[in-house]
């Protein structure tokens, strides 16, 4: 398989086309952005510890019956993937209250849910990735009723098998935002990334965090932090 011309750029990611038609040629970029593009920032090494980590987290849900766009890890900053036809959705997984649910709803951050919480995002920079209910989803036919069901059940199968995973190297997983598409068979996959910039990991003794809101925040170096997640999931 040889790499061919470049299909999309995003924030965190550039998609080449391959000589086969099913797949594409992910590289991850050393670009961290925040508040929709609003705070952005060329970080060294970001690209290679997302890519790992999100390698490593799509090998285990694998292992765990759960299939994903990705095919195999090219080199520390590149991946395989199966081309898929995108939701224009973001599904969210809310199993500790933070970052916007807190602000909007007036829940202390670092209160446990009850259950964890799912919602629907419309990926649209131009509206801020807005939040919409299942009947947006259906009126804008983002998704069947059907493909809704099927989606939910997915991404609370996923969030058991990734809570047991980051439980398991010491990680409060807090909240996550996963992507899906539909393969050219039809299947509905997980697709995009599980890294430190789609999800908030807690450690599990110290609170300390883990991921993209310590730059979100300016509160210091997200790189030893990365790093820290895919040493600790190498560990596995
Ligand atoms: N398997 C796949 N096939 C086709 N497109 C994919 C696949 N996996 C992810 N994508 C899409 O590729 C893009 C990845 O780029 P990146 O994450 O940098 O985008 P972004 O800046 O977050 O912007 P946006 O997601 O709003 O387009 C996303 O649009 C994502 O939805
Ligand atoms: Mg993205």
């Amino acid at each position: 398989m040889e790499k061919r011309g470049l299909l999309y750029e995003g924030k965190a990611k550039q998609l080449f086309e391959t000589t086969e038609p099913d797949v594409l040629w992910v590289t991850y970029k050393n670009q961290a952005t925040a508040g929709n593009g609003a705070k952005k920032e060329t970080i060294a090494g970001k690209g290679q510890l997302n890519n790992q980590i999100t390698s490593l987290i799509f090998e285990k849900l694998k292992d765990k019956g759960i299939p994903s766009h990705f095919i195999k890890q090219l080199s520390d900053t590149d991946q395989a993937i199966k081309k898929v036809s995108m939701f224009d959705l973001e599904v969210v997984v809310r199993n500790v209250a933070a970052g916007s649910f807190s602000k909007r709803l007036g829940v202390e951050e670092g209160s446990d849910l009850p259950f964890p919480v799912l919602e629907f995002y419309l990926k649209n920079d131009d509206l801020n990735d807005p939040l919409i209910t299942d009947e947006h989803v259906l009126v804008l036919g983002l998704a069947s009723a059907d493909e809704i069901r099927d989606l939910k059940e997915k991404t609370r199968q996923i969030n058991d098998a990734l809570i047991n995973l980051f439980r398991k190297i010491n990680i409060r997983l807090v909240d996550f935002k996963l992507e899906f598409g539909k393969t050219s068979a039809g299947a509905i996959v997980l697709a995009d990334e599980i890294s430190p910039d789609t999800c908030r990991l807690w450690d599990l003794n110290t609170n300390n965090r883990l991921d993209k809101d310590v730059f979100r925040k300016d509160l210091g170096d997200i790189i030893p932090l990365y790093q820290e997640v895919l040493d600790r999931l190498t560990q596995l």
